[in-house]
């Protein structure tokens, strides 16, 4: 079985990545490991574009007010299991 991989987009802040994953440059070359960004076992990934340490979350989204809106155009239903419809 897979190890399992999740990514949480946070409120108004960046995409939460936790499990056994590499981030990986185009050229092959790792940028980070499971855990390796802070410490916590996560790897915060900004999506609100202002980061001047992308791809990470340097806390850009709070100097530019970023608002995030669960449900918007890119949000799917709620995870309910494996299989669910
Ligand atoms: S989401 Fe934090 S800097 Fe972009």
């Amino acid at each position: 079985m897979p190890a399992s991989i999740q990514i949480t987009a946070t409120a108004d802040g960046p995409n939460m990545v936790t499990g056994a994953v590499e981030l990986l440059w185009p050229s092959g070359h790792v940028i980070s490991q499971e855990g390796e960004a802070d410490g916590s076992g996560a790897i915060f990934l900004c999506r609100c574009g202002a980061s001047n340490n992308k791809p990470f979350c340097d806390n850009s989204h709070l100097r530019i007010g970023f608002k995030s809106t669960e449900g918007d155009a890119t949000a799917t239903k709620p995870k309910q299991g494996l299989g669910a419809a």
